[in-house]
């Protein structure tokens, strides 16, 4: 098989090391990907949102599956385009997409089909908003509808920062097109976890948990990034506590929608916290997670390929998904700044050292290659990967292998899964 991904981040170069390991793929592209990305597939110069190049590519070099990564080429529609030219892309519809692209329509489905999330109203007049935040009170958490990278979502602790939120989202217009229509929703205390299922529309087929930090410093403080580490499995999602997520969650939303004539096929990704009431959707995305998917994958046994291959055709059977008992934990290197204004074009050094350790992988996030050196090219840099027995050994390998790598201003967490170790060490 020949497969194009679609993408150049951490998830990406992930997804493209284990489609490597899958005995029926032969060739590889990936468009943009990143240095890393390079040693494993050949990368084309084609943006992940040129979604008619993307077509135009895959159609010349007849590609025969191709994986987006990224959220905003499916919320434009790359697994439409795809389909009707007959090709095979793994990805959601954009109708099953707005599950991410719209928190407008996922709190609708939510609240029609008895999914648990916050109680929520949605606005797009500033008045309105503003009093039902007065009502409300603080803490309380106030959303724009659309894409937003992360960035689109403020958890204001006082009346007066929500209000500055609204004022920001609803009548300066800093969100853009996202920010035009705001949910405002109720605070929810607890600890969050992540569930991710493959799902072919009818069958939902959750994969291990996994946890990130969202946080940009350690003990949780500072503002919020993609991700800054993760590890899998999460020891607060017991199996009980998993199929429940699959019960009252993952599968009322795939059938939710189907019951709307939208079919959902690809990764389904569940941002849940676990509150006093039990678990509550905080969040849906329509993809692998990032860097959840470098903790996820390295414990997926099987052929991620065949995997993709049974979603897209609606055979996906429980069975084909099983998981290492191992632990897997990543820890990203940042450029100093991020998520706010970074330098590029470092040198990193220490890559090939880190290589050599056992049991350890680096995942490259933003990078690039500037005379025969790899440089920094984003704000997230790399993603290093370990795996061992437990999650304390899997997090010391990790480490190790991050002290071994540098460039100028480098940024990381010390405490990347604290949470897990105080279950389990
Ligand atoms: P989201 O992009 O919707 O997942 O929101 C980003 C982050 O904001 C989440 O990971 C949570 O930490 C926080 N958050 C979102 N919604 C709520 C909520 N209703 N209550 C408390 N925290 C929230
Ligand atoms: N790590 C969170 C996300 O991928 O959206």
């Amino acid at each position: 098989m020949r497969v194009l991904v679609v993408g150049g981040g951490g998830r990406e170069h992930a997804l493209v090391w284990k489609l490597r390991q899958s005995t029926r793929v032969k060739k590889i592209y990936c468009a943009p990907g990143n240095a890393g990305i390079a040693g494993l597939a050949e990368c084309v110069h084609i943006a992940a949102d040129d979604i008619a190049g993307l077509v135009k590519f895959a159609g010349e070099q007849d590609i025969d599956l191709t994986v987006v990564g990224p959220e905003a080429p499916l919320a434009a529609g790359i697994a439409d385009a795809f389909q009707a030219k007959g090709m095979q892309v793994f990805g959601p519809v954009a109708a099953a997409a707005r599950l991410e692209a719209s928190k407008a329509f996922a709190k609708q489905l939510m609240q029609k089909y008895g999914i648990p999330t916050a109680e929520s109203r949605t606005f797009t007049a500033a008045e309105d908003a503003l009093a039902y935040i007065r009502q409300k009170g603080a803490p309380i958490v106030v959303k724009a509808d659309g894409l937003a990278a992360g960035k689109g979502v403020i958890v204001a602790r006082t009346v007066a920062e929500a209000e500055a939120a609204v004022q920001r989202m609803l009548v300066a217009g800093e969100f853009g097109a996202a920010g035009k229509r705001v949910v405002v929703e109720e605070y929810l205390a607890g600890e969050e976890v992540s569930v991710l299922a493959f799902t072919d529309g009818k069958s939902v087929v959750p994969m291990a948990g996994a946890q990130d930090h969202k946080a940009a410093y350690d003990h949780d403080q500072g503002p919020n990034t993609g991700g800054m580490g993760a590890y899998s499995p999460a020891p607060v999602l017991t199996p009980e506590l998993l199929q429940r997520v699959r019960r009252e969650i993952l599968g009322p939303t795939v059938h939710g929608l189907r019951r709307e004539g939208i079919t959902f096929q690809g990764v389904l990704y569940a941002g849940l916290m676990l509150t006093a009431d039990g678990p509550k959707v905080l969040e849906y995305n329509v993809r692998f997670g990032d860097p959840e998917c470098q903790v996820i994958l390295p414990r997926l046994k099987g052929d991620l390929a065949e995997i993709m291959l049974a979603v897209n055709s609606g055979s996906l059977a429980e069975e084909m998904i099983a998981w290492h008992d191992w632990h897997a934990a990543c820890v990203v290197m940042a450029s100093g700044g991020y998520p706010g204004k970074y330098a590029a074009g470092k040198v990193i050094t220490g890559l090939q050292e880190a290589a050599a350790m056992p049991d350890v992988y680096v995942f490259h996030a933003g990078t690039a290659l500037q005379d025969g050196k790899i440089v920094t090219a984003g704000g997230r840099v790399l993603g290093v990967t370990a795996w061992g027995e437990t999650l304390a050994s899997a997090l010391e390998k990790a480490y190790r292998a991050v002290r071994t790598i540098h460039f100028d201003g480098v940024h990381y967490r010390s405490d990347i899964g604290w949470r897990g170790r105080a279950r389990t060490d």
